[in-house]
């Protein structure tokens, strides 16, 4: 959050300084002495300027609330908000969320929110967003078994690629949508949210739950099931299915994935891979012998993680049969990738090669991300 410098901001600090905790790690396993020994825990990650702890504190006041916020110029405004609202149940800890578990014991905290984070949009920066797996980690590091993260953001980006990243790291998702305020506003608002909704942008939202992981088992030891769609199944999802394999072969990585391609029209079904995409595949020494076209069935919902489109058709059409994608597990192919939007269909554009260059690139950055 940029902000301009506020004037006066170590007296303005001190005159609500009941309400930051300047020495967070001290309270390390012994938070909840704040309100009472049987309360819940809630942490807030980047706050800004608190409207939305303050406002949730004050409609549930058993409940214990610390927010992380690391612009002071940003937390002073969420400081006097607890003052001015004359909250007992809020404190606040200027600090980086990276190093939350110097501040909290394991299993130490009920729940998690992140609002409105910034999305760090390019590859390089990935690491930042507070929805990498590498802070999910940390997340699970103080969170009980069960507890939850919720998650909101007007970024569809950042929100696609965080719905990979919860099972990934060992959450199960719940109440995913995208457009949460659909039918009229839902739950406390925050500054950035009310900004975004009132021009107009959808909010997103999940919750991420956090669940035991067996003994032995690496952070990221699970195995992905992909199922590639297009229209007809004979050119772009096929072509997709054989490149992710060989990609995943190449890696090493092919026990980890299950893949396969469906169409969801039934135009082609029982066809071979169109000629011209099998020719496209076999220039770059991949096969796809015996593969014919097969349509996407309403229990192939339950049985796969992942449904990879290509275009909004597809994933409009994936979701009218799966009435909606309540599990966030849609998307499109070229979403995971640098450049967002849809491969164009060859059997209008009779161009294979760059049919050929997007499948690449979706795939290629896909296996980077479920790795
Ligand atoms: C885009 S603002 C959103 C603020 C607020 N959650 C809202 O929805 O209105 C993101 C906030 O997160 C804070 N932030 C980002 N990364 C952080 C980190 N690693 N540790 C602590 N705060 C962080 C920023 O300083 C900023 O105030």
């Amino acid at each position: 959050m940029r902000m301009r410098k506020k004037p006066n901001l170590i007296p303005r600090m001190e005159r609500c300084s009941d309400y930051q905790i300047k020495d967070p790690k001290n309270w390390r396993g012994h938070w909840r002495e704040l309100l009472s020994p049987d309360c819940q825990l809630r942490v807030e990650l980047g706050c800004g300027k608190g409207r939305f702890t303050c406002e949730t504190a004050a409609a549930e006041p058993e409940v214990l609330f610390i927010a992380i916020e690391r612009v002071p110029d940003a937390m002073v405004i969420a400081m006097e908000r607890a003052q001015a609202m004359g909250l007992k149940n809020v404190r606040f800890i200027d600090a980086d969320v990276a190093d939350l578990r110097d501040y909290f014991a394991p299993g130490e905290v009920e729940r998690i929110y992140i609002n409105f984070c910034d999305p760090w949009p390019t590859n390089r920066h990935a690491r930042r967003r507070l929805t990498h797996p590498d802070f999910l980690e940390r997340y699970r590091g103080v969170l009980t078994d069960g507890g939850e993260i919720h998650f909101k953001t007007d970024n569809r980006g950042l929100f696609e690629w965080s719905l990979f990243q919860f099972p990934k790291a060992g959450y199960e998702l719940r109440e995913v949508t995208r457009d949460l305020h659909a039918d009229g506003i839902r739950g406390v608002m925050t500054d950035y949210e009310e900004k975004f909704h009132s021009l107009g942008t959808p909010i997103n939202r999940c919750v991420g739950v956090k669940q035991p992981r067996e003994e032995g088992q690496a952070a990221d030891g699970r195995i992905f099931r992909v199922l590639f769609v297009c229209h007809g199944n004979i050119c772009r999802s096929p072509m997709a299915e054989f490149v992710m394999k060989d990609l995943a072969e190449q890696a090493g990585l092919a026990h980890r994935f299950r893949i396969a391609s469906a169409a969801t029209s039934a135009e082609e079904i029982g066809n071979p891979v169109y000629p011209p995409a099998r020719r496209k595949l076999s220039e770059h020494g991949i096969g796809c012998a015996g593969k014919t076209a097969r349509q996407l069935r309403r229990e192939d919902y339950e049985n796969w993680d992942l449904f990879i489109g290509m275009d909004g058709a597809n994933l409009r059409n994936m979701r009218r049969l799966f009435d909606g994608d309540p599990e966030g597990k849609c998307s499109l192919l070229l979403d995971h990738t640098d450049r967002p939007g849809e491969v164009a269909d060859p059997w209008y554009t009779g161009d294979f090669e760059a049919t050929w260059q997007d499948v690449l690139e979706g795939c290629q950055a896909l296996l980077a991300e479920l790795t």
